[in-house]
Parts: structure tokens; C-alpha cells; sequence
């Protein structure tokens, strides 16, 4: 169910109108909403069950702590990949033994700060750093529980930027070289050889990809376990995608992506631990701007908004595609006309869309864009000195600033000025 609906003709949030909370905080800002979010977690864990199994959730997707703790409280583990994301876990009240450490390049700092804190596993990604795992647990007298990442080589057909599993990708070991890496962990001191991890992309839309990366995953287990290691769980990783458009290209549901884990590595007996970040976040979260000014171009009007590439960077980036609608519901058969939508920084990248279809707006009228959610926020930064957008998260008929907007003030004084300056 669509939680950003229009209601009396204004789009809201769960219960709560968009215009209410920009009356109060002012745009841009960021709103997430509780039902989405709790919703498609439990899609995942009514789609793996009856499996022994873990959803948890990809942080960097919308790592807010009032995100992370709605999550958290209806069980979700989380998939860290810093430092940072495993201190916002621990903050968000999530037990070690819920948070699994992914990432291909884990420092030792990191590594003791997790052995320390508690943590579920860790997604180990080469040799260099399974050597370094070994020596940082046993130094503390610890146990290191590891899978190893495999790089399966299978094409995510993904956008090339968040494709991960292919040959030539940064990310795991080959799956061809899987046994030897499996020797050597089972050799090193503190380290408890677990099980195996993969990842192999973003935003993907088909099932395909997963099924032939968890058919390798399958034989390995075969393998690994006639080698001597007691393989009892697999981290599948995340990447299943979201519908960004609202025609009938929706990617699969996650019940047909929970029938593909259970047809594939169903019957080995493992635990199954997966890391969804957008289909999670993406759609549980809307950005709301403000039309600045509505200037006339050589070709079309140009839309120009209070929010920039900044404040979410995947259309610049990515070239991706949000959806953008109007906050208050145009009329049945209002005309449309197609504008460029940008944001007011000082390059042609800062370009939301291109002649995109829009009911006619002006000076003051707002506008959603929808699907923002995961990796917006997030990868948000303060270029052109424009300070964070404030996020707010909504359940039911009520909302709360769950990041505030930085003053100017708060901005500037994170930098200091030398005393012999
Ligand atoms: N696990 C690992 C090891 C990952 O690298 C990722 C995403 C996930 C889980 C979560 O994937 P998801 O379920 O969210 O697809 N900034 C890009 C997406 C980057 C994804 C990076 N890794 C975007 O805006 O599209």
C-alpha cells in the first residue's frame, strides 16, 4: 500500500499533510514514513519463512537513527559498513549479535571496535583482510565469526556504477578461487569459519541474477562442507529494486524473491541472512522542494527548486529517474506542459529532469519526489554551502524532526580558522 497519497486534495504522508509539516520546518526536507518502512521489512521475513533466517537492513540506504530504531524494534538486523553505521546501530539500540560488517575495506580499527562491541559476523573480502581479521581478534583474545565474500561473476545487469558481482568488480574473492580462501581461514588463529556471503548489485529487476549467483552459492556450500567447513549460513546480500516509474514494469515482489531463495538454497539447512537497503527505504520516503523561481528557456520553462543535487545527487549522478508530483492534487485533466526541473548550484549536472511532463506550477507551489528515501538523504552533502535538508519521519497522524536543519551558524562553526591566521 502507497502511504504519499493525496487526501482533500493535498499529498500526504501516512495521515499527516506534506504542507503541514513544510508549514512547520520548511523546505526542502526529507519524510520517511513508519508504515512503509515497518511494512516492507516484514514482506522480506514473511517471504523468507518458514527459513531460519535474518533481515538486515542495508544502513547506508537511510541510516537516520529513528529509522534504524523503528526498524530495529520489529527485529531487523542491520548490515553495517563503517564504523559510523556500526555506532549508529549500537545508538539505535540493535545487539551486536544483530549486526553483520560488509565492506571491502575494513580497517583494523574498525574490525576491534565491532570484536568489541559484539557483532554477528563479518563479511570478510580478500585475503589481506582475513589475515588482518586474524591478527586483530586474536591480539584480543576474541573469535572473529567470518564468511567470505564471493564474487560470483554473474552480470546484475545493473546501472554499471552499483554492479558488484562481475569478474573485474572490486568486491569479494572469486568464486573460483573459493576454496583455497576457505583453507587459509580455517587455518588462521580467531577466526570461526561461518558460512558464505554474496552481493552482486543494486536496483536489480529481474530474478534471474540472484538465482545464478545463489545456484553457485549452492554448489560452494557442497564443496566447502566436503572440505571440512561447517557452512551453516549464507548472507545472500541485497539489491532487489524498486519500481521508480508507476507503469507495469514493477521489478519482483519480495515473495517471488523469497520463492527463488527457498527453490535455490532452501534445502541446505542454513540460516539465510539478507541486506535489503532500498526496497526497505526507497519507496518508504518522499523529498519535498519548493519551486524558487519559474524561469522561461530558449526551449521550454525551467522549473527551479530550493532543493538541489546536493540534497540528492541520483539523477546527477546515476541518471536516475524520480518521480515528481505536485503537493497539492491537480485537477482531473489539468493541462500539462514539460519542464527541465533543476536546483539552483552552478553546474548543468544539477539537472533533476529534462522535459518532464508536470501540471502547470508557479513561484511557491511545491513539489514531491517520490522513491527518494534510499541514497537520498544519505549521500546528501552541503556543496554550494547549502546546509543538510532536516528529515522528519511520520506515523500515523503525527510526525517528529528526526534531523533538525543545521543554522548557519552550526554550519560555519565546524570549521576553524588557525590562530596565526
Ligand atoms: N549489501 C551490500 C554489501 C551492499 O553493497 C549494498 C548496496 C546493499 C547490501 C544494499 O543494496 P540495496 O538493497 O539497497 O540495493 N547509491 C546507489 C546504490 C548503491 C548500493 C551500494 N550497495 C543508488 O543510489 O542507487
Amino acid at each position: 500500500m502507497d502511504h504519499f497519497i493525496y487526501k482533500n486534495g493535498s499529498l500526504h504522508a501516512e495521515d499527516v499533510a506534506l504542507s503541514d509539516i513544510a508549514s512547520q520546518v520548511g523546505t526542502p526536507f526529507y519524510c520517511y514514513s513508519t508504515a512503509t518502512l515497518t511494512r516492507h521489512y516484514q514482506l522480506f521475513t514473511e517471504a523468507l519463512s518458514p527459513l531460519p533466517h535474518l533481515v538486515c537492513f542495508a544502513i547506508k540506504s537511510l541510516s537516520n537513527l529513528a529509522v534504524l530504531k523503528t526498524l530495529a524494534d520489529v527485529g531487523a538486523g542491520m548490515d553495517v559498513v563503517s564504523a559510523g553505521e556500526y555506532m549508529r546501530a549500537k545508538a539505535a539500540g540493535v545487539p551486536g549479535d544483530r549486526i553483520v560488517f560488509s565492506g571491502v575495506g575494513k580497517t583494523r580499527d574498525e574490525m576491534r571496535l565491532a570484536l568489541i562491541g559484539g557483532i554477528r559476523q563479518f563479511n570478510v573480502e580478500s585475503e589481506p583482510e582475513l589475515r588482518a581479521l586474524s591478527q586483530v581478534a586474536s591480539s584480543l583474545g576474541l573469535t572473529a565469526p567470518i564468511t567470505i565474500r564471493v564474487n560470483p561473476d554473474v552480470d546484475a545487469k545493473t546501472h554499471e556504477k552499483i554492479s558488484t558481482g562481475k569478474k573485474g568488480d572490486k568486491f569479494g574473492i572469486p568464486i573460483s578461487r573459493a576454496r583455497e580462501v576457505y583453507a587459509e581461514a580455517a587455518r588462521l588463529p580467531g577466526l570461526d569459519v561461518i558460512g558464505i556471503d554474496v552481493h552482486i548489485g543494486s536496483q536489480l529487476t529481474s530474478l534471474e541474477p540472484f538465482e545464478a549467483a545463489y545456484l553457485k552459492v549452492a554448489d560452494l556450500t557442497h564443496t566447502l562442507r566436503a572440505d571440512g567447513h561447517n557452512i551453516r549460513r549464507l548472507d545472500l546480500g541485497g539489491g532487489l529494486g524498486i519500481p521508480y516509474t508507476r507503469d507495469n514494469t514493477a521489478p519482483p515482489l519480495p515473495m517471488d524473491y523469497g520463492a527463488m531463495v527457498k527453490r535455490t538454497v532452501g534445502d541446505l539447512g542454513c540460516e539465510i541472512e539478507i541486506e535489503p537497503g532500498r526496497l526497505i527505504s526507497g519507496n518508504a520516503g518522499v523529498l519535498v522542494a519548493q519551486v524558487i523561481y519559474v524561469k522561461h528557456g530558449e526551449d521550454r520553462d525551467f522549473l527551479i527548486l530550493d532543493a538541489a543535487m546536493n540534497d540528492l545527487i541520483r539523477p546527477a549522478m546515476y541518471g536516475a529517474h524520480h518521480d515528481i508530483i505536485p503537493v497539492v492534487e491537480p485537477e482531473a485533466g489539468a493541462e500539462q506542459q514539460p519542464y527541465d526541473i533543476v536546483g539552483p548550484i552552478c553546474e548543468s549536472g544539477d539537472t533533476f529532469a529534462k522535459a518532464r511532463n508536470m501540471p502547470k506550477l508557479a513561484e511557491g507551489d511545491m513539489v514531491a519526489f517520490r522513491s527518494a528515501g534510499a541514497y537520498g538523504a544519505v549521500m546528501s552533502s552541503e556543496y554550494n554551502s547549502r546546509p543538510l535538508v532536516p528529515e522528519v519521519l511520520v506515523k500515523g497522524d503525527h510526525f517528529a524532526v528526526i534531523r533538525a536543519r543545521p543554522s548557519f551558524d552550526e554550519m560555519l562553526s565546524r570549521d576553524t580558522i588557525p590562530e596565526w591566521l
